[in-house]
């Protein structure tokens, strides 16, 4: 069911390494906090984190979708306080934008100081919610993509590149 890696590690390095980049740059002189989405981007963010050449904070929020985006539970906050904070919301995927949104809205509740979105995979033409990104690694075809964090039914986060998977979950 797994083939060819749509995106092999290198690409997943060359990207992440451009992104941490950028981040360094727009963040210079600041100490952004990172709050990573479990479960799948925590292998995202951990690489990110390590490439990153500012001084940053690492956390993560939990969500359960139920889906269409009618029930979104806040599973697990964020363990620090954001206000005044620099956020920097790193995702897995962001497709219709809802489970995001719904994240985004809790934060900004908050009084921030900023908060920028930086996503490992990007559909913009699933796009409901009005949620602008601002790092992204990939623009992903219409396939279940698995692997570095993603998975399907709890499979396959280990595998260290991204793949199509046949199906996607019901
Ligand atoms: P959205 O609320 O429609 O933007 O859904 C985004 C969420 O759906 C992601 O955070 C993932 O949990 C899940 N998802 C969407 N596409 C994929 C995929 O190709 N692989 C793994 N998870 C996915
Ligand atoms: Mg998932």
């Amino acid at each position: 069911m797994i083939g060819d890696p749509l995106f092999d590690s290198e690409s997943i390095a060359s990207r992440v390494a451009a992104i941490a980049a950028a981040i360094s740059a727009d963040y210079s002189g600041k100490r952004p906090l990172m709050i990573g989405r479990l479960t799948a981007a925590a292998t995202f963010l951990a690489d990110l984190s390590k490439a990153v050449t500012v001084a940053c904070d690492v956390d993560f929020i939990a969500v359960t979708n139920y889906g269409d985006g009618v029930g979104i539970v806040l599973e697990q906050d964020v363990s620090v306080p954001v206000a005044g904070r620099d956020l920097i919301l790193v995702d897995d995927t962001v497709d219709t934008g809802l489970t995001l949104q719904f994240v985004v809205k809790r934060l900004l509740e908050r009084a921030p100081a900023s908060l920028a979105v930086c996503t490992l995979l990007d559909r913009p033409h699933r796009r409901i919610a009005d949620i602008q990104i601002k790092y992204r690694a990939f623009e992903a075809p219409d396939v279940f993509v698995v692997g570095y964090g993603l998975d399907y039914l709890g499979r396959y986060r280990e595998l260290p590149a991204l793949y199509a998977h046949g199906t996607w979950p019901a």
